[in-house]
């Protein structure tokens, strides 16, 4: 076995990570990218894998969520505020119901390049290169603009680095102080059912915090109140770009992705000779694995062996997306194999991606039902085995879009194009996600 190093992946079998024209750019590009600083700091990914730790011990419980695909054009400071308040409130929500910490972490600050199920697009008769994220080619339906363009993953690191810092003072500057637990309903929940049934869980908050302060503590000098530790996720999928802010921490002597706290191999990418499997052994970030029904629970013990050889717990959250007819045929043999082989892992709930359907206009979309149905049908099926559901990993955004069917406001297929955005998988709005947040939760708590 040769030797890891943060290009070895090179030597591997590569799949979904663009041809570009110009190599001399890209070179150019990655250079750049190699003195900018990182986004992140590796002690930050290691306090994140103790975390993860506490959750596969059930002391915790995960929520990753976000954009399907962050846009260069949807990119503005009220969609990251609404996305991050929205978690914070799915975070009370799953708190108030588990009485456990919850586990924070976007798909933001990041989340840009997409593998696609085909490598070509055609529209009238016009073929073209498909649509790799905006940080390699653009959504419009040009030659010029879908060819890949290594200038984009500048303006990646760029959006990044700002969102994160966004991010960082939201969490640490005052906006996620306990006492505003109310104000985090946003005025186009505050009056649904969703918005009053958190209400009543905020006012609850508020009245423990009335109780503590009452007893004499001083709740502005204790920090958990008045912050929250926020972290970054995204599919390591563009390895070049990975590579390039891929350091060493000077005081462990560690390698780190610094693009962000925790990274995942996709369902796509997720192979013994896989480049991306080799990228993620060589780092000490935490690492999701994406499971779907092609995965062979055998190869996934070699692939667990060769990026936590010493089952460090923390370290792998696999996440399962076998969609809501699937997960009773493959989720028992997956769970299984790693009981069998005493491996230590964290299991995370997708219900989107096994659960897309092609609405009556077209559309891609996902009904709430059948988001529901899956992981309620997960949670079954781990406790039955004696292992229990860590976290959620959703498609979500703050904002009022109409991109999944169905939940209390039934939205249908016809509604679907009155507020479409998503630059690639439907995301659940914010309603959506508190009542999903509400159903799961409830049912985790029994
Ligand atoms: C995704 O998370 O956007 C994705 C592409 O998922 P998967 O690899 O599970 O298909
Ligand atoms: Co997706």
């Amino acid at each position: 076995m040769s030797k890891w190093t943060k290009n070895s992946w090179e030597n591997f079998t590569v799949k979904h990570i663009p041809e570009y024209k110009d190599k001399d750019a890209l070179k150019k590009a990655l250079k750049k990218i190699e003195k900018f600083p990182p986004l992140v700091f590796a002690g930050e990914c290691n306090i994140l894998k103790e975390k993860l730790a506490s959750a596969v011990e059930g002391k915790a419980f995960l929520i990753q969520g976000g954009d399907c695909a962050e846009s260069f054009k949807e990119f503005n400071a009220n969609s990251i505020r609404d996305t991050f308040r929205v978690i914070l409130q799915m975070s009370a929500i799953f708190t108030a119901k588990m009485k456990v910490p919850v586990i924070k972490v976007g798909r933001i600050a990041g989340q840009f390049a997409k593998p696609r199920s085909s490598d070509f697009e055609t529209v009238n008769d016009k073929t073209l290169p498909s649509y790799f994220g905006d940080s390699i080619n653009s959504i419009e339906f040009s030659e010029q603009k879908r060819e890949p363009n290594p200038s984009r993953l500048l303006r990646a690191y760029s959006q990044s680095a700002s969102t994160l810092n966004l991010i960082r003072s939201f969490a640490q500057g005052g906006f996620a102080n306990l006492r505003k637990v109310n104000s985090w309903n946003m005025g186009f929940v505050k009056a649904t059912p969703e918005g009053k049934k958190y209400e009543k869980i905020a006012n609850q908050i508020n009245e423990y915090l009335d109780f503590i302060e009452a007893i004499g503590v001083n709740i502005s000098s204790v920090d958990y109140l008045n912050s929250v530790d926020f972290y970054t996720s995204h599919e390591a999928l563009h390895l070049p770009f990975e590579s390039a802010l891929t350091r060493t921490d000077s005081i462990s002597g560690k390698t780190f992705a610094t693009s962000s706290h925790m990274v995942w191999i996709g369902d796509r990418t997720r192979f013994v000779d896989s480049a991306h499997v080799e990228y993620c052994s060589g780092i000490n970030n935490p690492i999701g694995i994406k499971c779907g029904p092609s995965l062979d629970p055998k190869e996934l013990i070699k692939i667990i062996d060769k990026i936590n050889p010493d089952n460090e717990p923390g370290k792998i959250s696999l996440i399962f997306r076998y969609g809501k007819n699937k997960v009773r045929k493959y989720l028992p043999g997956l769970i299984d194999e790693i009981t069998k082989n005493g491996k230590k892992v964290l299991w995370v709930s997708d219900p989107m991606h096994g659960n897309t359907i092609k609405s009556s206009s077209g559309l891609k979309t996902r009904d709430f039902s059948s988001l529901l149905n899956e992981t309620s049908e997960a949670i079954k099926i781990l406790k039955d085995k004696g292992c229990h559901l860590g976290g959620i990993h959703l498609e979500m955004t703050g904002q009022n879009v109409t991109e999944c069917t169905g939940g209390i406001y039934k939205l249908s297929d016809e509604d679907l194009n009155s507020r479409y955005h998503t630059h690639c998988d439907p995301r659940l709005n914010a309603n959506q996600a508190l009542e999903l947040s509400f159903n799961i939760a409830e049912e985790l708590q029994g």
